[in-house]
């Protein structure tokens, strides 16, 4: 999971903050706090081997995690980690981890978990120990979630916090800049969580809160220029959202017209949505987008087909096809001309969220996903084409893509957009797939993304769209009864799309948008709202 190069891998140009995850829920968060401090950090699994390691932390933080320190095969940190002699921050799990590695008696199996809000009442101790809690105060409010917890100080540990259920709730080593908290600074419970951690990060670690988009853009930049050298030619699939489009503008400020963007359009698109992405594209970007028509082939090849992992998988099969066949065009079109060269790379927005599922410890097995992006699709590419995968933004979160296509004078229209899934409106079709439904699940979203924008409420939301129920329903439109398809609309808001939440419109909204749904879209004779969340559902229909 090392980037394609080291050269020039933030950790080696930014004080870097090395968080070991023991597989909770909220790891990430805690990378996200860093980062919104400007100081960077990187996620590896807390079973990482120290010395396979080819760079130094500025200090390390352990992560919670839902195993006990007592279980049979619970996760254990390589005990070269306190060799480094960087701080260390336990986390809840990486707290009792720091305490049971001293002495196993000094964490007890929990009878009761303690699980919400908790006052924590800040011990002072008059010596280095103080720095964690530097500023917040006497007392602060906290979230805690844990089972097992320390029942004695281990050796050479002073108490630097306490609750009225934890008589440590935050430990500190006498000498050594060693710190565990029970409760969890990453959670937005716990208001004063960014200032402890910005005391652990700045303050203790000595990191420089350096870490700035631009400065990762023109690293960035130079790195892909280093790994892709003079000759190369790189092809990308630009989908005209935020991801594609900020990997696109920095292969194209990279290598420039050596970059190839192509759209294949897989007739499940949105309405109109190949023709605005080219023009966008190339006004804004000056990236020459080649759409390549497929709609009859995805649609022919999609007939019957219901299970929607199947129908991902001849989408996905389909795209490779495609993009091979555009691999030998391009360079048999730059023969003879100054761009001349193989076609090497193929560019992949893969995100840090994807990369940190498939570096959990809770394993990729758990939590990944088949339509996400790591180790996923281009194998076949690799293997027939030659080509390398080159993923310039595998160490982001959204919001920092985000920031950099605003840095790159990308339109807000573009970086606020919506997510859409590849395999577009053939998962959004409950059954199988025809133009006919294509069309009318297309048309309806259309009018209810437009809505939606006109009512000022696109920015609020973090995923809308209009599906489509093959199940058909019967209306009566004037005196005539009709029987015609459901149209399920669903908009969700979440911060990760790990989990999502329901957004609320008002009824006399959604009624209106129903009333425009069945007015203008022959075909539908119900719209439905879908209420339910994630977890249970997911935020695709399919
Ligand atoms: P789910 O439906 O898993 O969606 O809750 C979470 C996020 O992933 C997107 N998604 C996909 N993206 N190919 C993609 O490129 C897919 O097959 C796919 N399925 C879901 C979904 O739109 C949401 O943003």
């Amino acid at each position: 999971m090392a980037p394609n190069t080291e050269g020039e891998a933030p950790h080696n140009n930014f004080d870097t903050i090395l968080v070991l995850d023991f597989g909770s829920q909220t790891s990430h968060l805690i990378l996200r706090r860093l980062r919104s401090l400007g100081v960077f950090a990187e996620l590896l699994p807390c079973t990482t081997k120290i010395a396979e390691l080819t760079w130094k932390p500025k200090g390390i933080v352990f992560s919670g995690g839902p195993a006990s320190v007592y279980d049979e095969g619970s996760p254990h940190v390589d005990p070269a980690v306190f060799d480094l002699n960087v701080p260390i921050l336990g986390i809840c799990y990486g707290c009792q981890e720091i305490a049971w590695r001293i002495d196993s008696k000094n964490v007890a199996r929990g009878e009761a978990r303690e699980y919400g809000h908790a006052d924590v009442n800040v011990t002072k101790v008059n010596s280095h120990v103080d720095r964690l809690f530097a500023g917040l105060g006497d007392s602060v409010a906290a979230f805690m979630s844990h089972f097992d917890k320390l029942i004695s100080l281990p050796k050479g540990f002073v108490v630097i916090a306490a609750t009225k259920n934890s008589e440590f709730a935050g430990i500190a080593h006498e000498e050594k800049p060693i710190f565990g908290v029970q409760f969890h600074p990453e959670l937005e419970h716990t208001p004063c969580g960014t200032d402890l951690l910005r005391n652990f990060s700045v303050d203790i670690c000595g990191a420089k809160p350096n870490w700035k988009m631009g400065d990762f853009v023109q690293l960035e930049i130079a790195r892909i220029r280093e790994l892709v050298g003079d000759r190369a030619l790189v092809l990308g699939a630009c989908s005209g959202g935020v991801d594609s489009t900020v990997g696109a503008a920095l292969m194209r400020e990279a290598i420039g017209d050596r970059f190839k963007a192509i759209l294949i359009d897989n007739g499940c698109m949105r309405l109109n949505e190949c023709e605005e992405v080219k023009e966008t594209l190339g006004r804004h970007l000056g990236i020459n987008l080649t759409v390549v028509d497929a709609e009859d082939l995805f649609l022919s090849r999609l007939e019957g087909v219901s299970d929607p992992e199947k129908k991902r998988k001849i989408i996905g099969s389909t795209f490779i096809d495609l993009f091979e066949k555009e691999a030998i065009r391009i360079e048999k079109e730059a023969e003879n001309t100054p761009n001349s060269g193989k076609v090497e790379w193929f560019l992949q927005g893969t995100l840090y969220p994807d990369v940190i599922e498939s570096l959990s410890f809770r394993g990729p097995s758990a939590t990944i996903k088949t339509h996400h992006n790591v180790g996923g699709l281009p194998e076949r590419m690799m293997n027939g084409q030659g080509l390398r995968l080159i993923e310039p933004l595998r160490l982001l979160f959204k919001d920092e893509v985000r920031a950099i296509g605003r840095q790159l004078g990308i339109h807000e229209s573009l970086v606020n957009r919506h997510p859409f899934p590849g395999p577009g409106i053939a998962i959004r079709i409950l059954g199988d797939v025809t133009k006919e439904r294509v069309d009318i699940a297309r048309k309806a979203d259309h009018i209810f993304i437009s809505m939606i924008k006109e009512a000022g409420l696109y920015d609020e939301i973090s995923q809308a769209f209009a599906g489509l129920d093959t199940s058909r329903s019967v209306g009566v439109f004037g005196d005539q009864r009709v029987w015609g398809y459901i149209i399920i609309l669903r908009a969700v808001r979440t911060k990760d799309f790990m989990s999502a939440e329901v957004f609320n419109f008002d009824n006399a909204f959604l009624q209106e948008i129903s009333r425009k749904i069945c007015n203008e879209v022959d075909g539908v004779s119900r719209v439905v709202y879908d209420l339910t969340s994630k977890p249970p559902g997911t935020i695709e229909l399919e």
